[in-house]
């Protein structure tokens, strides 16, 4: 594979992809990112990561405007140089570079990072595709999880101590509440209801989550969207979880609790169908 990075405005070999070390992004995690899949060479819901790139940039004040078409084709031509069928795109924005202030200057030029990471994706038709186990873990993180910066030690400390444990992922509990997973949105199926935590502060507002929300709709099934407790998770039907990449990955194991007798359940295997056909017939 070669190995090729975008750094401001140039395409270069990925070893020669380097940051100052006064890059606000490394000194405070002042930078945002985006991680968008690939099927087939062909970006999946492209324009609603970078409507939420916009978010985040907005919110978090970085002196950025993105031009949409002209990074469409930048995310073309990575997966091109990277000679990758299937896979992500990387995207970082850092504010940019200054002596170490809290104090940001407000006309800072960011650095924009991208690069194509190859990846097996989870599709229900995969030899491999089955459902995993999850941990549970106290939601350390900040409180704009909304925002989708690289502030990410709650999540990174989270998803370690469910790797020590062979878990695939950590689902986070905030005051009892289930919030989402370290990298991914979290849903219950209860007597063929399916529920999700509202989009707020207190989550990412996924891109999967959303597209999974449509097909909920247009197939009949009911979705409510409200908080639900780690209790509740406990007793659910089905448990997944949803996320770029991992698509709709079924969850048959919490803790020491089995769920839906460690089976994958049938509205989470119709649901990964679904999806999966989205970008599979086009
Ligand atoms: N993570 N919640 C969190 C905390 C996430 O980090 C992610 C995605 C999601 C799902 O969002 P989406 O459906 O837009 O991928 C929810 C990416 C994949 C990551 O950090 O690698």
């Amino acid at each position: 594979m070669s190995k090729i990075a975008y750094l401001n405005s140039k395409f270069i070999n990925f070893k020669n992809a380097k940051i100052h070390i006064e890059d606000r992004g490394l000194q405070f995690s002042d930078s945002v990112y985006e991680v968008v899949p690939f099927y087939n060479k062909k970006l999946i819901d492209f324009k609603f990561h970078i409507k939420r790139l916009n978010y985040s940039i907005k919110e978090l004040q970085i002196n950025y405007a993105i031009k949409e078409n002209k990074l469409e084709k930048i995310f073309n031509r990575i997966i091109l140089l990277s000679k990758l069928k299937n896979g992500l795109v990387y995207l970082q924005l850092t504010r940019g570079i200054q002596s170490r202030d809290h104090v940001f200057k407000k006309n800072l030029r960011p650095n924009l990072i991208i690069y194509a990471i190859n990846r097996k994706l989870n599709l229900p038709d995969n030899n491999n595709f089955k459902g995993e186990k999850a941990i549970t873990f106290n939601d350390l993180r900040w409180k704009r999880r909304d925002i989708k910066s690289v502030s990410l030690l709650g999540n990174v400390l989270a998803k370690n101590a469910a790797a020590k444990k062979n878990a695939y992922e950590a689902i986070l509990i905030d005051n009892g509440i289930v919030t989402e997973a370290t990298a991914s949105n979290v849903w219950i199926v209860k007597k063929n209801k399916l529920i999700t935590h509202p989009t707020n502060t207190d989550i990412l507002k996924g891109i999967t989550r959303q597209s999974i929300k449509k097909l909920v709709q247009s197939n009949s099934l009911k979705l409510v969207e409200k908080c639900f407790t780690l209790k509740e998770m406990y007793a659910a039907d089905e448990v997944f979880i949803t996320s770029s990449g991992n698509f709709v990955t079924p969850i048959i194991k919490i803790d020491y609790k089995k769920i839906n007798g460690g089976k994958i359940g049938k509205i989470t295997l119709k649901l990964a169908n679904l999806y999966m056909n989205l970008f599979r017939n086009e």
